[in-house]
């Protein structure tokens, strides 16, 4: 097998990172997040794109670094192409696009999503999943279970209607007064209160889709209800309060995996994206494991949430496959499914 280094840079939304990877080995990854969006409940786009462009040469000269890579010793520049923030997309891929220029070598454009669904194939020491198993990627922008049959075939199996789970999480945070991004807040304060302190509304969704939009609204005018007759509610209330609404996104999203997992008869379960560092939703996928005799893969931390390794990864098949970009590549800032060749 030849030596493939691919240095690869992710900037889709908040976090402009950049990694190296020789062949399925993560030599660095190194990412830069955007403390200016926290005062804002939520990513400011514009803002998002100047951070880029403030970090991102630094990023990819520490990513080299630490790899002990030269420019030279690079075989293919990665990049996300999206979906993400127009913005954001463009710093990343711009940059991308001018380097595999300069150093006169492919540039492979690869999707966000699929990065972080194939996480799991960098390197290490404990099993990877195996052919085809069910994903669930969850994320701020994205929520959906995935039948994963090779590198390049994911089947759209369900998705949400609505919010993705990370938004629901960061916009319940919102409400509570807490700052942006919310999920692992809510995920830390939970640890201390009482999951069945209260209950809110649970979409019925036919199928293997989601739906958080009701649950929120649930959330909110219940707080507003209890707002009115005291005022210190929530500071009274925070811990059961974090607990019992992490709970219903919980089960929420579990639910429709059991679902799926039953009626594709498939026992290989995998998570992916931001929400899957959720310490509850992991608990509760290991019990969920020993009940249905599952095999679970769960994403490392600094794999969980968006981070450029996952890019490197994906892109290091596409490379085998000498799938490369053309110069004229544009961003895509809406999921894609031609992208991902999924057929729901
Ligand atoms: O994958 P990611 O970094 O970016 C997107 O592609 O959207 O996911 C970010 C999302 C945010 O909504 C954040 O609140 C959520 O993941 N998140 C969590 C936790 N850590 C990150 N949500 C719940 N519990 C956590 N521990
Ligand atoms: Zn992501």
């Amino acid at each position: 097998m030849p030596e493939v280094n691919i240095l690869a840079i992710e900037s889709s939304c908040d976090d402009t990172s950049a990694a190296v990877l020789r062949n399925t080995t993560l030599l660095s990854n190194v990412i830069a997040n955007q403390a200016v969006h926290a005062a804002y409940g939520g990513v400011v786009p514009e803002l998002a794109s100047r951070a880029h462009q403030q970090n991102i040469v630094v990023v990819v000269e520490t990513a080299l670094k630490k790899a002990s890579l030269m420019l030279k010793d690079l075989s293919a520049i990665a990049v996300t192409a999206g979906p993400g923030l127009s913005g954001s997309l463009l710093v990343g891929l711009s940059f991308a696009k001018a380097m595999a220029f300069a150093l006169k070598i492919p540039l492979i454009a690869t999707d966000h999503l699929r990065g972080h669904i194939l996480s799991h194939f960098i390197e290490k020491k404990s099993p990877q999943p195996q052919f085809p198993f069910l994903v669930l990627c969850v994320s701020g922008g994205h929520t959906q279970i995935m039948k994963v049959n090779s590198y390049f075939d994911m089947q759209l199996i369900g998705h949400t209607i609505d919010d993705a789970a990370g938004e629901t999480f960061d916009k319940a945070a919102k409400i509570l007064g807490l700052p942006y991004p919310g999920g692992p807040i809510v995920d830390k304060l939970a640890k201390t209160g009482n999951p069945d302190a209260f209950m809110f509304a649970k979409a019925q969704m036919q199928g293997f889709d989601y739906s958080f939009s009701g649950l929120k609204t649930s959330f909110l005018y219940f707080l507003r209800d209890n707002l009115r007759q005291n005022p210190n509610f929530i500071k009274e209330n925070l811990n059961d309060l974090c607990a019992s609404f992490q709970k219903q996104i919980i089960l929420s999203l579990t639910d429709k995996l059991i679902k799926a997992s039953k009626a594709l008869n498939i026992k290989e379960i995998a998570l992916a994206g931001g929400v899957s560092a959720n310490s509850c939703l992991q608990q509760s996928m290991k019990d969920l494991s020993v009940k249905y005799h599952w095999n679970l893969y769960v994403p490392d931390l600094q794999l969980s949430t968006d981070n450029a390794a996952m890019i490197g990864i994906a892109a290091y098949f596409q490379y085998l496959q000498k799938d490369f970009a053309d110069w004229n590549l544009v961003p895509y800032t809406r999921y894609k499914s031609g992208e991902l060749k999924v057929e729901s």
